[in-house]
């Protein structure tokens, strides 16, 4: 089962900033998941809420802003908001990587961009990168930009036809929220189907045990250490 450091390490620091990256890999992740969204400007940033408000002392919504705004910000124990860029030059290809598209703006198109140019001049591969979204249609979308990279749908459900829908839409995997998974036929059916189930968020070895029973394929955490 791989182990996936959830906004870097946001159990121990403050969410999708390279501390937490930083974090994550001195705690032996797998892989490092952040989530990314468009500025004005067109320049990517890591951030999960569509406003300022909760992880930083800006206010307002992240799309009307541009980095040089975004930069004058405090994340988290002066940490400032990283790019896209800067995240993928700190893990320097140590772990694969999971991005996530959120965001009020489409990121489909920038974030390829931003991959394409770190496969060409620093020697990412895209095998080591996955992207995935709660908003599906901009994962078909980033499909057509670079379909070589393995893609992922988040949920926040069981659904009655289990992994269906994500075979439907040709995603590599699906990602689901951990506390209403109470037994293993939606991993089999995403499994039978060709398909990864990954489980977000599990910070308990206690819970951890039975996801390994039900086969699942991953599990973010926000406290990798204690799952490591
Ligand atoms: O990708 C898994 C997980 O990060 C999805 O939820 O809201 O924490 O981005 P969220
Ligand atoms: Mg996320």
């Amino acid at each position: 089962m791989i182990k996936i450091g959830h906004r870097g390490a946001m159990g121990y620091e403050p969410e999708n900033t390279l501390r937490s990256i930083k974090k994550a890999l001195e705690q032996n992740v797998d892989m490092v998941e952040f989530d990314v969204q468009a500025l004005k400007d067109g320049e990517i940033i890591l951030m999960h809420d569509d406003t300022l408000d909760r992880t930083t002392n800006g206010h307002g919504f992240v799309a009307e802003k541009t980095l040089k705004e975004i930069k004058k910000l405090d994340a988290g124990k002066g940490e400032k908001v990283p790019t896209l860029q800067e995240a993928l030059d700190v893990i320097d290809k140590k772990v694969p990587v999971i991005i996530e598209m959120t965001g009020f703006l489409t990121t489909a198109s920038l974030v390829s961009d931003v991959i394409s140019h770190n496969v060409k001049n620093n020697n990412w591969k895209y095998k080591d990168i996955m992207v995935s979204s709660f908003i599906h249609p901009e994962l078909m979308l980033f499909r057509e930009y670079l379909p070589q990279i393995k893609i992922g749908a988040n949920i926040s459900a069981i659904p009655v036809s289990y992994a269906r829908f994500a075979q439907e839409i040709g995603v590599d995997f699906v990602a689901t929220e951990n506390l209403y998974l109470k037994d293993d036929k939606f991993v089999k059916d995403a499994q039978a189907r060709g398909l990864e189930m990954y489980l977000y968020s599990v910070d308990d070895p206690y819970y951890l045990q039975r996801y390994e029973e039900f086969g699942i394929d991953g599990v973010f955490s926000n406290k990798p250490d204690k799952i490591i």
